[in-house]
């Protein structure tokens, strides 16, 4: 096929997507229905209600300030929208998880990623020629420039991948940052394939820089994941004989649709934050990928893994299972609960299903990572601390046994995780900044520090440290306590 046909780089064929690119910014409902709010005052005001395709309807309290003088009070954004998005939608209490209204359980089995991200950039799965222009125009752009090689050069080895990543995916920014105008949307095309494609030789070289590995480029005929585990785990020495296992590649591949987006959280926030300044997007996915490390998010896979092996075997779990529901050191079962799924996760489900296949493909009778996973969850599902609570498996509680078992080490799990969202965050940044107008996202606080004081002269103040009594006096001073309503 003629490379030259990809829409990156062909003006008449980008000018055929532009119209579907128009289709794809979010407009917001019109509001049919109103709800009143009652001041302490007794004024009353109408705030006007909107309604999406799915899901919960939405007070809109654009604004509440300006007719009433109030912010709203919502830590960790429990029951706020903070933008309109055509991407996925979630239904937390039915368990229903969907990219642009197809359900991820028929995605992730006809599915694979090049047409999830294709699904994911353009709203709809591509035809057999959509596809292939598409997986051309990313073998395009699947090489990072050689100077950005040597950028790796600087991390020691041992680094942790997800270190080499934060610090690489930002780099990029200074390769693609002059010229880069983010109003013109052939731009954004090619940041967003950009972005996508170069992430498997990103993603591999930050695992070889922390083992020590010499560097082994792409090959153009293999596919998204294939290139990725080839990248990984190629020989040098012995780049000929080298095959990549495809059932294994092909697990993986079903592993990246399964996070190649989640709606808006903690780590696409970020990203659609930081965006929204109109901020370099290399730098605003680096920010996401920070965001994504922490145990409570994207690193809950390593975390789940690091907590199997602390727990050590079977017998040990009730101890354990009572240290977490004693909030003991504030241990977790890593793995279970959600903010948004109260029921069940449905990539859970996926991923137990996906561990028990490569189990029985690598013929192992009994995984002890696998036993001890089963019996928390028969424990977890059946006791009334979780229950109450609503906390289920997620998609990080199998997902570290299943790439375990393939033979990923524990600290590029996260990596992984990363690799498949980077289509969803620059989906996402690619949304807002098509929107006519870009607000920057900008929270209110509710400030509980000193009323106005009187700045003292050096020599009059009080020593910070010394008059410990004065210390506390200044702290309990300080402490206002913000109850759940
Ligand atoms: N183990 C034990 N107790 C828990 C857990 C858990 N994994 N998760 C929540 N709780 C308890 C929590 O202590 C609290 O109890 P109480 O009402 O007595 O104070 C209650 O459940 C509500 O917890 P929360 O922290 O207010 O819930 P949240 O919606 O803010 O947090 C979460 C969601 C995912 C951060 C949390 O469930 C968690 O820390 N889970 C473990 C880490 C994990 O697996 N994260 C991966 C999430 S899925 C991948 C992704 O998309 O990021």
């Amino acid at each position: 096929m003629d490379r030259k046909e990809s829409f990156i780089e062909n003006p008449g064929q980008f000018e055929k997507i532009e119209q579907i690119l128009l289709d794809l910014i979010p407009s917001l409902p019109e509001a049919k229905e109103f709800c009143k709010l009652t001041l302490p005052n007794g004024e009353e005001f109408q705030l006007p209600i909107l309604k999406g395709t799915n899901g919960p309807p939405m007070i809109d309290i654009r604004s509440l300030h300006d007719k009433t003088g109030y912010f709203t009070f919502d830590p960790g954004y429990t029951c706020t929208g903070s933008c309109s998005s055509q991407i996925t939608f979630i239904d937390g209490d039915k368990g229903i998880l969907r990219y642009r209204g197809y359900p991820i359980e028929k995605l992730a089995e006809i599915c694979s990623f090049e047409e999830t991200c294709y699904l994911l950039l353009y709203g709809e799965l591509p035809s057999r020629k959509d596809l292939e222009i598409f997986c051309e125009a990313m073998k395009d752009e699947m090489l990072i420039h050689e100077q950005l090689i040597s950028f790796y050069k600087g991390f020691q080895k041992g680094a942790h991948p997800m270190a080499i990543l934060v610090g690489v995916v930002g780099a990029l920014s200074a390769f693609m940052h002059d010229g880069l105008d983010l109003k013109n949307k052939v731009e954004r095309e090619k940041t967003a394939i950009k972005l996508v494609s170069k992430f498997p030789m990103i993603s591999a070289l930050a695992y070889r820089t922390a083992m020590g590995l010499p560097i082994i480029y792409p090959k153009r005929n293999l596919t998204y994941t294939q290139n990725f585990l080839y990248m990984m785990y190629c020989d040098k020495t012995d780049i000929e004989n080298y095959k990549v296992d495809e059932f294994l590649a092909d697990v993986l591949d079903k592993i990246l649709v399964l996070h190649a987006d989640h709606e808006q959280n903690a780590s696409t926030a970020t990203v659609r934050i930081a965006g929204s300044s109109i901020a370099n997007p290399y730098a605003c996915i680096a920010a996401g990928i920070a965001s994504l490390w922490g145990p409570a998010h994207g690193g809950a896979n390593e975390a789940v893994l690091d907590m199997l092996e602390k727990i050590g075997s079977i017998e040990n779990i009730p101890k354990f299972i009572e240290d977490v529901k004693a909030k003991r050191d504030g241990v977790r079962l890593m793995g279970f609960g959600h903010r948004v799924y109260k029921n069940y996760d449905p990539r859970a489900n996926l991923m137990r299903d996906l561990c028990h296949k490569v189990l029985d493909y690598l013929e192992v009778k009994s995984d002890p990572f696998m036993k001890m996973a089963v019996e928390l969850e028969r424990i977890a599902l059946s006791d009334e601390y979780f229950i109450k609570r609503k906390l289920y498996p997620n998609v990080d509680f199998y997902s570290g046994i299943v790439l375990n078992a393939i033979g990923i080490p524990k600290s590029m799990f996260t990596v992984i995780f990363a690799l498949a969202r980077s289509i969803g965050w620059i989906a996402q940044w690619r949304e807002m900044i098509s929107e006519s107008v870009i607000r920057i996202g900008r929270p209110r606080q509710l400030y509980v520090g000193y009323d106005r004081r009187e700045v003292k002269s050096v020599g009059s103040r009080l020593d910070t440290f010394e008059n410990k009594s004065d210390i506390k006096q200044r702290s309990n001073r300080r402490r206002f306590s913000v109850t759940k309503p």
